[in-house]
């Protein structure tokens, strides 16, 4: 019997530019994506049998074979069929501290999280990029989640080139518990009214990347300056999503009001993030925030920048 705790963070997008639609009905993107310290623990245990088993202790997470993470052993053992046999089935608990179908990739960093567990428990000694590559079959952004820390993704998310490691930055998030955005919903709308079927030519990809890549942001990462970073966040998913959804657009403009370092909605949402550059601040926004809107409903969470993915706790 082996078990491992794995702990698997949640990411924000700093930037997410919709390049155009892929012939394969997803989206060319260009991302900054950024790890923070809100994670799950994923228990990994070898449980002498031949079946897979997913338990989970939020009950709005599916504890069947539909979960990413239990897809991502089913993964492992077609891919790696001896040490399937040699070491047997394994029982995945997840416990879930990162709010769901929020646009923090919650589902993907568990998924990434059995990637990495399974294969330190079945010794399989796999680098980065082959636990990315199988990440890439699972979702977009199971990749970024297997390395995490700060990086550009590219393709459909799972093309990554990591940015310097950025500290010391506080995240404020609020979300409200009963609202869920579905990916594909903001994604699918998004084409309808935005769609741009020329973006999908290599060359024009490649500008527009280029420009992304030299763009704000990152030379505001590369310069490490925070009032710039909060300057060039972006996220075309916003235009789909804030009028579909009016309180998300009512908790974007109450952090706006504050004053804080930059905010924007992460992913397709609906949770809104806000950066500051103090915990104290950091308090200070999520009160006046919370003041504000005055909604039970409304959750809050602060977290940090962090340069790790996927770490073991044991
Ligand atoms: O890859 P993943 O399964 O996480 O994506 C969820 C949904 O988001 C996809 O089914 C697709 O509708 C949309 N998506 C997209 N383009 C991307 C990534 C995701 O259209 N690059």
């Amino acid at each position: 019997m082996r078990s491992y705790t794995l702990i698997a963070p949640a990411k924000i997008n700093l930037y997410l530019e919709i390049l155009g639609d892929r012939p394969d009905g997803y989206h060319e993107l260009a991302m900054v994506m950024q790890t923070i310290d809100l994670a799950d623990r994923i228990h990994l245990r070898s449980n002498g049998t031949d079946v897979i088993r997913i338990h989970c202790n939020h009950p709005g997470v599916p504890q069947d074979k539909t979960n990413l993470a239990y897809r991502a052993a089913v993964l492992m053992t077609k891919q790696f069929p001896n040490a399937f046999a040699q070491y047997g089935g394994v029982e995945i608990e997840i416990d879930k501290h990162i709010p769901i179908a929020a646009g923090l990739a919650g589902g993907s960093t568990d998924a990434a999280s059995v990637l990495v567990g399974l294969d330190l428990m079945w010794n399989l000694g796999l680098t980065q990029s082959e636990l990315q590559e199988l990440a890439a079959q699972l979702g977009s952004d199971v990749p970024f989640c297997v390395t995490g820390g700060t990086a550009i993704a590219t393709g459909r998310g799972e093309k990554l080139a990591p940015l310097p490691d950025l500290d010391k930055i506080y995240v404020i998030l609020a979300k409200y518990r009963h609202l869920e955005v579905s990916t594909a919903w903001a994604y699918s709308t998004y084409r309808k009214q935005f769609g741009n079927t020329y973006a999908c030519d290599t060359q024009s990809i490649e500008a527009r990347s280029a420009k992304v890549n030299s763009g704000c942001l990152v030379s505001a990462i590369a310069h490490k300056d925070n009032a710039k970073i909060g300057e060039c966040l972006y996220n075309d998913l916003e235009k789909v999503v804030l009028p579909t959804y009016p309180q998300v657009l009512q908790l974007r403009e109450a952090f706006q009001r504050t004053g804080v370092l930059g905010t924007m909605m992460s992913g397709s949402g609906p949770t809104v993030f806000a950066l500051s550059e103090s915990l104290d601040r950091a308090n200070q926004i999520k009160k006046e925030v919370a003041n504000a809107i005055s909604d039970p409903d409304l959750d809050f969470w602060i977290a940090q920048f962090t340069p790790s993915g996927i770490g073991v706790a044991n």
